[in-house]
């Protein structure tokens, strides 16, 4: 499983006795972090110290750099028909931080990704409206822009976990995900400027693509946090992710993100799209379905160690780290256990905590060299607990696709090696 080329250097590792010891701190006593004789990546004149590095305009706009070639996004082939429409998967477990850059940032498509150009994007607000209107790309760019950071997880995301451990990573497990900052315009100023009638409750939003994706947010969520968004991590959308405009409905489920936006309508009820959708109801045990579960429940991963990013290093100072994310807000802690649940501590939440985004977490310990049983549980601002898969499904059964937010398991192996496992 594991496809990172970081040790096919022996010399990296040499590099690093090297150095630590020098930077010895709290840490440096109990690794193996020291200097074992002459390394001639330290005494030596290297190739790269020798002669000129590339030209400035050398990628006018750049790429990662090969040794990086590993970091993609990947699909599972017998999970969909067609590729068209499909879904691929984020890397997560060889990220770091919280955004996701849009190169590898999962895409999900009913009919595949369109080329929309700005001179023909067109948007439409009509139906329970004073005066319906259609903006132009440039007429968009003319009302106040925001900035805000969300994630957009698909519902579907650890889909296939329901039934047991099933894929080894967390790039298939959890990697229908990812997380962006995104600039736009508010969908509540587009809405004003056309007049909702009083009647007006559901806003029904559609894609320029052929499945138009079609879907109905409330009017409420619409005059909240929603935003038109057309750039994403600092630079244009990019195509798969909706280019020139897309919808972002922070803590929201995937589907309702529309991309390739042409059409907002007001109704006083629910519409569908084209495509039949029974896309916000899961269906119960006993036949009965749960309705409307379009917000996201609190979740978390540990991203690293995990079956595609291994423990290298041996026993010693090991740091875990993984993603949380809640769509009812912050992530208030994120609890970690090495003893397959016995007993937990609380990570640290690094970085900035925002509202329905991804937040980092990390937790240092020192790794005895045992196997281990690793997991992380979230709980949100609003006091809810990440449940464990037997929970979820002692509740909602067996044969479900969506909103599968349990705790992720992962067995560590006296090797170093990880396993997706689920324990009783
Ligand atoms: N919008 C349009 N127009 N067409 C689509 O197929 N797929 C939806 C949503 N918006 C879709 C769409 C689904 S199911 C998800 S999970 C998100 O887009 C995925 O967004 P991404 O491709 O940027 O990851
Ligand atoms: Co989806």
């Amino acid at each position: 499983m594991t496809d990172d080329p970081i040790t096919t250097g022996t010399s990296r590792r040499a590099f690093l006795r090297g150095t630590a010891a020098a930077g010895a701190g709290l840490m440096a006593a109990a690794t193996t972090a020291r200097a074992e004789g002459p390394d001639p990546l330290i005494t030596d004149v290297q190739p790269w110290a020798s002669e000129f590095g590339d030209p400035v305009d050398a990628a006018p706009y750049g790429a990662p750099i090969r040794f990086e070639s590993h970091v993609v996004r990947r699909n599972v082939e017998w999970l969909t028909e067609s590729p068209v429409s499909s879904i691929n998967f984020t890397p997560i477990h060889a990220l770091e931080g919280t955004i996701t850059p849009q190169g590898c940032a999962f895409e999900r498509h009913h009919s595949g990704a369109i080329e929309l150009s700005k001179a023909d994007y067109r948007l439409m607000i009509n139906g329970l409206v004073e005066t319906p209107l259609v903006f132009t790309y440039e007429d968009l760019t003319r009302f106040p822009r925001h900035v805000m950071t969300a994630f957009c997880e698909c519902a579907a995301n650890g889909g296939m976990e329901w039934g047991g451990a099933q894929l080894e990573g967390c790039q298939f497990t959890q990697g229908m995900i990812h997380n962006m900052e995104y600039t736009g315009v508010l969908l509540r100023d587009l809405l004003a400027e056309a007049g909702v009638k009083p009647e007006g409750k559901w806003v029904y939003v559609e894609g320029a693509d052929a499945s138009s994706n079609g879907r109905s947010i409330p009017l409420e969520k619409a005059m909240d946090d929603v935003m038109v968004a057309f750039f994403a991590n600092g630079e244009a959308l990019r195509k798969e992710h909706g280019y020139p405009v897309r919808l972002v409905v922070p803590g929201f489920e995937g589907n309702m993100w529309i991309k390739w936006l042409r059409r907002i309508g007001i109704y006083d009820q629910a519409v569908e799209g084209r495509e039949e959708t029974s896309k916000y109801t899961d269906m119960m045990p006993d036949g009965r379905a749960r309705k409307w579960t379009w917000l996201m429940d609190a979740k978390s991963v540990i991203t690293s160690p995990s079956p595609q990013a291994p423990i290298r290093h041996g026993a010693g100072p090991l740091v875990i780290t993984g993603l949380a994310w809640s769509g009812h807000g912050k992530v208030a802690r994120v609890d970690v256990s090495v003893d397959g649940g016995k007993t937990w501590a609380p990570a640290r939440l690094s970085g900035d905590v925002k509202s329905k985004a991804l937040t980092r977490f990390h937790y240092d310990m020192n790794w005895d060299g045992q196997e281990m049983f690793i997991m992380s549980r979230c709980i949100d601002e609003t006091g809810y607990v990440q449940p464990t898969k037997q929970a979820l499904r002692d509740i909602r059964g067996v044969n479900n696709v969506y909103h599968n937010n349990s705790i992720q398991v992962w067995w560590v192996h006296a090797d170093g090696e990880v396993e997706n496992v689920e324990i009783a």
